[in-house]
């Protein structure tokens, strides 16, 4: 039996006991049953957002969503994909360990930056893993879920789309740690991934349509051969409270388009494809500390051969997308800052418009930090030429 038809009974109230023949013991055995399920920490009755350790359970717990005969995408899901346009990351915010990790918070200032119409979507990437019980219930702190709250409807107020994803739950990926980052049981990795995803969807469930939901951000290393399965597992989760909420869905290998074809997609209509192209890498990621060995930095763009590189992940998603009838989009391309200004621009531009010319929408990755479109330094601005080259005429 799974948990959750436990949960669903919410207590004992519903219940009878064989053996116990007059109401006085029936009641007795009732007060001894909800004892030892409120003991076990059955009681809870699922509720939104109220994860218990009783949640916990194991993969059985999260049924994966049907696959085989994907539809195609609703007219609802092609339109967001079009709505999402020319977009940005809210990055190394949210996602850092903790946020103020790595040198941003979110703050309104960037949010108000919306108000100037430069971008229609922004994504916002969150390490949920890190703000969670270590168990396999996964539970939220709720204080940060609350934080989330407050950033997911400030930017809903806006007006534009928002992508909320989970970022960097790095044992999941069979990634190393970052600093301040917990470790977690390796038995519950995968459950906290979907125990979360329970809850974060059961929270967001009354949002506005244009609140889109990403289960998880570029699955590479051990999650490879994992990843259809959580997916799967994951759509049907969110599915529970959210039956017609718009899901993005990204392939293996970091959201590359070379392992689109790997994707098993669910029968679902309200499916988003998304993935990420930093080609020609050693342009995009000259200098960037996070790149084993560092790429040497000085590197131009773009010639011939690298505008070649950074089609052909777009012509492999533009055709998978027209394959399968659903929409895809570019949710991360961008230019680390030590490449040289002038070319960060050339390429941005040339990015841009190869990317548009093929009919994707795109989010640049990222607002104010190292690739970032604004510098927030003293009163902030944006970087006019960088701005220009990717949300001007
Ligand atoms: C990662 C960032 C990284 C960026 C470019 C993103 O998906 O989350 O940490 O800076 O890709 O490498």
């Amino acid at each position: 039996m799974m948990k959750t038809d436990v949960i669903s009974t919410c207590g004992t109230s519903g219940m009878t006991f064989p053996g116990f023949s007059s109401p006085a013991l029936q009641s007795i055995a009732r007060l001894v049953a909800t004892t030892v399920l409120l003991s076990a920490g059955l009681a809870a009755c699922g509720g939104a957002g109220g994860a218990t350790a009783s949640d916990a359970g194991s993969l059985a717990d999260y049924p994966a969503a049907a696959t085989g005969t994907p539809p195609g995408a609703s007219a609802r899901a092609t339109a967001a994909a079009a709505a999402l346009g020319r977009g940005v990351n809210f990055g190394n915010m949210l996602e850092s360990p903790r946020e103020g990790d790595w040198g941003l918070t979110v703050e309104q200032r960037f949010i108000d930056l919306l108000d100037g119409g430069t971008f229609a979507s922004v994504r916002l990437p969150v390490r949920w893993s890190n703000h969670a019980s270590a168990d396999a219930a996964a539970v939220i702190d709720p204080v940060f879920f609350s934080r989330v709250d407050s950033v997911v409807d400030r930017l809903l107020d806006k007006g534009v789309h928002v992508l909320l994803d989970m970022h960097h739950y790095r044992q999941l990926d069979g990634d190393a740690l970052d600093a301040n980052e917990r470790s977690v049981d390796p038995a519950v990795v995968e459950v906290r991934f979907l125990a979360m995803w329970r809850q974060i969807a059961a929270r967001y469930k009354n949002r506005s349509d244009r609140l889109i939901l990403e289960p998880y951000n570029e699955p590479h290393g051990s999650l490879t051969g994992r990843w259809n399965d959580l997916m799967a597992r994951a759509v049907g989760v969110i599915r529970r409270d959210n039956p017609q909420r718009l899901i993005v869905i990204g392939p293996t290998s970091w959201n590359s388009a070379a392992d689109l074809s790997k994707l098993v997609l669910p029968n679902d209509a309200n499916l988003i494809l998304t993935v990420h192209n930093y080609e020609p890498f050693s342009f995009t990621h000259q200098g960037a500390s996070w790149v084993t060995p560092p790429l040497p930095v000085g590197q131009d763009c773009c010639a011939a051969d690298q505008l070649s590189k950074m089609a052909w992940g777009l012509d492999v998603a533009k055709a998978y997308g027209v394959k399968v009838g659903y929409p895809v989009f570019v949710g991360e391309f961008g230019a680390f800052s030590a490449a040289d200004s002038a070319a960060r621009q050339r390429y941005s531009r040339a990015m841009r418009d190869l990317i548009e010319a093929r009919g994707m929408s795109w989010l640049y990755w990222e607002l104010a930090s190292g690739f970032g479109v604004y510098d927030p330094s003293g009163a902030g601005a944006f970087r006019a030429d960088l701005k220009d080259a990717l949300y001007g005429q």
